[in-house]
């Protein structure tokens, strides 16, 4: 993996709502009770963990980008900033609960461990994000355009979309019961152009070319999507695929 993604909140907020929007079948599979203590690992901005808030659940939110924790702390959330391969938790939360946020950690062994750690004998892992096949349109395109450009275009890819035959795997080795996992395609209308679904989760990739050069790679890919992604009314759809679980610890 090449260079790491960052993020900028008001941007995310432009491009990206939709991702907190669309967490409601995840949030219903977690069917959080009132004063149940939830981990919301990956938390971002904190959108959801203020809706999991408002149930009247206790919610921490953790989230590795400290701009992004900024902009949850100042809905009034209790979140820090922690990696999610490196997770600090005894045996204290009834839920760890994530949206989108999994398909960035690269080191599924880890989360796994310590979200298993976090979690109280038979707590529950309930979460959904990207599956085999997410963005492969998207992937392809940013991949070859930098190929084209001398640059290993694969190298710089950040994301972790696993198969449910596979994640179900990590999770049983990892001390969980798996009740339900299921890929779920889910194209997803976009707010705009792709350019700003490119600018705000790309990073990677445009990170490898000097700045000048990123706004002609971005609009090289994003004419290398149009006929695959954009309909004739000008409306771009993403080719999501998400991976939904809900497993619980061993006891
Ligand atoms: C996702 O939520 O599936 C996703 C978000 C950004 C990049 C790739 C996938």
């Amino acid at each position: 993996m090449g260079h790491p993604q960052t993020w900028d909140p008001e941007r995310y907020a432009r491009n990206a709502r939709f991702v907190a929007e669309l967490g409601a079948p995840v949030v219903d599979l977690l069917a959080p009770r009132a004063g149940e203590r939830i981990l919301d690992l990956g938390c971002g901005d904190g959108v959801l963990t203020a809706k999991l808030t408002s149930m009247g659940c206790h919610v921490i939110g953790v989230d590795a980008s400290a701009p992004q924790i900024d902009a949850a702390r100042r809905l009034g959330l209790d979140v820090r900033v922690m990696n999610g391969e490196a997770l600090d938790f005894d045996s204290e939360f009834d839920a760890v609960f994530s949206n989108a946020a999994l398909h960035w950690m690269s080191d599924p062994a880890k989360v796994i461990a310590g979200v298993q750690s976090a979690l109280k004998p038979h707590g529950r892992f309930v979460a959904e994000f990207g599956g085999h096949g997410c963005v492969a349109k998207i992937r392809k395109a940013l991949v070859e355009a930098l190929n084209r450009r001398g640059i290993n275009g694969e190298a710089a890819n950040p994301w972790y979309f696993p198969s449910a035959e596979d994640y179900s795997q990590q999770l049983t080795r990892g001390g969980f019961v798996v009740s339900y996992i299921a890929l779920i395609p889910r194209p997803t209308p976009l707010p705009g152009d792709i350019t700003g679904w490119l600018e705000t989760f790309s990073e990677s990739f445009t990170s490898t070319l000097p700045p000048a050069e990123r706004p002609s790679y971005i609009a090289e890919v994003r004419e290398a999507l149009r006929p695959k992604l954009c309909d004739a009314k000008g409306k771009w759809t993403a080719d999501y695929v998400r991976l939904r679980f809900s497993a619980n610890k061993r006891g």
